[in-house]
């Protein structure tokens, strides 16, 4: 929310430069608008604008696999929304995406046998931490939201690993969220 307020009164600051210059009432109208939804979705704090954003780079970086609503593709990609790990202790959720997955794996009794590429290198903190607390609060699921310092932990942690996580790394994973 308050990235979002900051771009919109951002966005505002400069136009009324602008509007110095040339006086366009259309415009005013239209970031008026802009501003108004801004203000009018700040009592939504449960959908964050950090959730809106997460949503964004899901679509862009995730999607084409694990699909837009996160169920996957049977057999081929495994589902994100009820899969506890993408939604139960946030330490595995950001460990897969740090370092990537090879299978086998089993989620919700299913086997999937696919490689999952890492994402360090892509991925910022700031945007690992964006998209995983869209995906954990996403689609039913009911994971905690992750910060971009938890992420910066994790990354640290696993800053030696060059190797994708097994099953059996990942079960030796605690399953609980990493420490604010
Ligand atoms: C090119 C396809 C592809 C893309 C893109 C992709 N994944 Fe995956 N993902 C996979 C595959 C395949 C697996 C299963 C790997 C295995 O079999 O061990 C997986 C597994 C996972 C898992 C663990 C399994 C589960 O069901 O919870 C998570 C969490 C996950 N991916 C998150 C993400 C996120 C977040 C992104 C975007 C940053 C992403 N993936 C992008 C293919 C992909």
């Amino acid at each position: 929310m308050k990235t979002f307020l900051c771009t919109g009164l951002g966005s505002h600051t400069s136009f009324s430069s602008l509007e110095a210059v040339r006086g366009s009432a259309i415009r005013r109208t239209r970031w008026a608008g802009i501003l108004g939804v801004a203000l009018s979705l700040a009592p939504l704090a449960a959908f964050s604008q950090d959730a809106k954003r997460g949503e964004q780079l899901y679509m862009m970086n995730c999607a084409a696999c694990h699909q837009p609503t996160g169920t996957g593709i049977p057999a081929v990609y495994p589902p994100l929304a009820g899969s506890p790990m993408t939604a139960g202790g946030s330490k595995r959720a950001v460990a897969i995406v740090l370092n990537g997955l090879q299978g086998p794996i089993t989620v919700n009794g299913a086997q999937y046998n696919g490689p999952m590429q890492p994402w360090k290198a892509i991925l910022s903190d700031d945007k690992i931490a964006s998209i995983l607390t869209y995906v954990r609060q996403a689609w039913g699921n009911k994971g905690t939201p992750v910060t971009p310092e938890q992420v910066k932990a994790a990354r640290a942690e696993y800053a030696q690993r060059t190797s994708p996580l097994s099953e059996a790394d990942l079960t030796a994973i605690a399953d609980e969220d990493i420490k604010p």
